[in-house]
């Protein structure tokens, strides 16, 4: 048996894995076009055209290039009306911002428990908690891995909801054939810096309803109207364009996405067949609807009783000394300091989260889950295989 790096052994990898972002010569060109042109305003053609590419792609009708993920969020719930005192169920697997943009609608966020293998929203476990006051689901496509949409789609059209998919990790994910961000109402991505479409920062909604399309793009652009004067601004909104910089580097970013996009697959694929022969590891599901993945993040369960009892802490700390980067994800969203104190709803009665118990989630996050970024699926197959010859390692060094 070969000694653990961590207790002085040899790493099984010594070399990095491909970095992120990636870029070459198209990216630079494009952003000193932007420079040149003098034109970095609403006169540059850049945000237009990538909204009409992006729109294409994604297969809607519309599409708005915004500042962020979470404006996008924020547009989209403004949109669909949601509200003081309105009910918005979401999964408590999921960044931050999927919350965070409820409760600035001075809405509630609802917490419905996560697929104990895919880690997505549960549409038996949404169907549970939808109330009177429910107006709006928002499914997480996690990890880049699609929610069950099919399940999500039939609950929330028998309770006439609205449903905003948060596909802000899920770009170029596929269910049905269907690209995500076009199956519910409204889709919302982020284009931050880590997500596998990147400019940095910045976001965009999609959606095929031409009155909520309407109603985005009058809120991001400081409730203009669009084809009007400059100055006619007939409804509530603010300035939240996407800049023709972050433009030009998504336009180029573009046209390499299917291509990596091809890659992750293709990897995750191997990784997942390769690593579900080790007795203790278990892959997140990927569903046979999920045409294609995003791999945003590859996703694995770790049971500890099958590794000699040792927590996943120690698991996380070994794999990292042979050279594998790794991260143990989420804790259960509703555990965040914003939900210490209930949220008050319009009748006086409070939503008090100190109690919430979901069981599937807390596993998952205090016990279970392992992360590998998207960027080290962009390796070749040697690089899979180093991965799975380090957790192989530490498997026979934990179960003896
Ligand atoms: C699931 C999810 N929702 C929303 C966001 C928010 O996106 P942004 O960081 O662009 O505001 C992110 C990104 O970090 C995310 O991963």
């Amino acid at each position: 048996m070969s000694k653990l790096a961590i207790n002085g052994g040899e790493k099984v990898r010594t070399k990095p894995f491909p970095s992120w972002p990636m870029w070459d010569e198209a990216e630079r060109n494009a952003l000193i076009e932007v420079l040149e042109s003098g034109q970095w305003g609403l006169n540059n053609s850049n945000v237009a055209e990538f909204e009409e590419k992006y729109a294409d792609y994604v297969g809607v009708k519309h599409s708005i290039a915004v500042t962020s993920g979470t404006m996008a969020l924020v547009i989209a719930l403004i949109a669909a009306d949601v509200g003081v005192g309105d009910e918005v169920i979401i999964p408590p697997y999921t960044f931050t911002a999927t919350a965070g943009a409820v409760v600035m609608m001075n809405a509630i966020p609802v917490f419905a428990d996560i697929d104990p293998s895919t880690y997505n929203l549960d549409p038996g476990e949404m169907e549970k908690v939808i109330t009177d006051r429910t107006k709006a689901v928002i499914p997480v496509h996690v990890a880049g891995g699609p929610a069950d949409m099919d399940g999500i789609m039939k609950v929330a059209r028998k309770h006439k909801l609205m449903v905003i998919e948060d596909a802000c990790q899920a770009h170029a994910a596929e269910w049905r054939g269907k690209k995500v961000g076009s199956i519910g109402d409204i889709g919302c991505f982020s284009f931050q810096a880590s997500k596998n479409l990147c400019a940095g920062e910045g976001g965009i909604i999609t959606t095929n309803d031409d009155k909520l399309a309407s109603t985005c793009w009058s809120y991001h652009n400081c409730g203009r109207v669009k084809g009007g004067a400059r100055y006619e601004q007939r409804g509530l909104g603010a300035n939240f364009r996407m800049t023709a910089w972050q433009a030009a580097i998504l336009l180029a970013q573009m046209t390499k996405l299917e291509e990596q996009t091809e890659i992750r697959n293709r990897n995750g694929i191997y990784l997942s067949k390769k690593l579900a022969e080790i007795e203790g590891i278990e892959p997140a599901r990927r569903d046979a609807e999920v045409t294609k993945h995003a791999y945003h993040l590859y996703m694995f369960k770790y049971d500890s009783e099958k590794f000699g009892g040792q927590p996943r802490a120690s698991f996380l700390e070994a794999l990292t000394a042979e050279g594998i980067p790794c991260s143990r994800g989420y804790h259960p969203l509703y555990k965040q300091d914003f939900f210490k104190t209930p949220i008050q709803r319009p009748d006086g009665s409070q939503v008090d989260y100190s109690k919430l118990y979901l069981p599937v989630v807390e596993k998952v996050c205090n016990e279970e889950a392992v992360w590998l970024k998207q960027s080290m699926l962009l390796g070749s197959q040697e690089d899979m295989d180093d991965i799975v010859n380090a957790v192989r390692k530490i498997k026979e060094n934990f179960a003896g």
